[in-house]
């Protein structure tokens, strides 16, 4: 099995500041950096895009950039991304015409691929192309907004999705967005996923950077 990845999504950070609070997660024990990109289009929200992406890699962040796409069209922005320094790109079947067409745009690039499935979204786009799938995100929220209650049926999909990576024999990430706590991780954990985002859970509703808490936060979540 992968290695647990705590994945804390910057949606939740202090935008005043991103930088410093990624800098602060990272030295807090977070593995890798889930960025949210929204649209008001694909979703009722308009987040960052690779400007801010690139300008993380500017300032010195090396760990692994997860990029979470809520975005239509997709293509389009892939390129972009992949330039701006992005590690994983993930996006959702239902926002691309030509699903195969774009995993292998986004390894083409030079990143690893994976699709999102909405709560209501069944696994069948996986179907075809697992032998092209490096992550599978499962979203236990409605996408577009941070701060949401975790929807339970999701526990179910990812025990489902399990098994599809089990029996694919591949080494496929299982990521999870949406209502992850240190108090629900666990159960989480025991379902199946991996790699666990956490926005407002490890930066709180306030945005206000305190990397002490950050520390403590993760280290509940191990
Ligand atoms: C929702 C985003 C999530 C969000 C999670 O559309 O994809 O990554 O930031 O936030 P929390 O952890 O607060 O539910
Ligand atoms: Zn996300």
């Amino acid at each position: 099995a992968l290695d647990d990845l705590i994945a804390p999504s910057i949606l939740s950070a202090n935008f005043a500041k991103l930088g410093e609070e990624v800098d602060n997660v990272l030295a807090a024990g977070a593995d890798i950096v889930h960025f949210d990109v929204m649209d008001n289009h694909y979703v009722p929200n308009l987040t960052i895009g690779p400007l801010v992406c690139e300008a993380l890699r500017k300032h010195g962040v090396t760990a692994p950039i997860d990029v979470h796409l809520m975005v239509k069209p997709v293509d389009r922005i892939v390129g972009d991304f992949a330039a701006a320094g992005a590690t994983y790109i993930t996006f959702h079947p239902e926002a691309s015409e030509h699903v195969d067409r774009t995993l292998q745009l986004i390894q083409s690039e030079g990143c690893k691929a994976g699709l999102v499935f909405n709560p209501a979204t069944k696994l069948d786009a996986l179907e075809y192309v697992m032998e092209r799938i490096d992550m599978i995100l499962l979203m236990s929220v409605n996408p577009g907004f941070g701060g949401q209650s975790f929807i339970p049926s999701a526990l179910t999909k990812l025990r489902q999705a399990r098994e599809l990576i089990k029996a694919s024999g591949r080494e496929i990430r299982l990521e999870i967005d949406g209502g992850v706590k240190a108090d629900n991780i666990g159960e989480i954990k025991a379902a199946g996923a991996d790699t666990f985002v956490s926005g407002s859970g490890i930066f709180g509703k306030g945005s206000d950077s305190d990397p002490n808490r950050y520390n403590s936060i993760i280290a509940k979540m191990r």
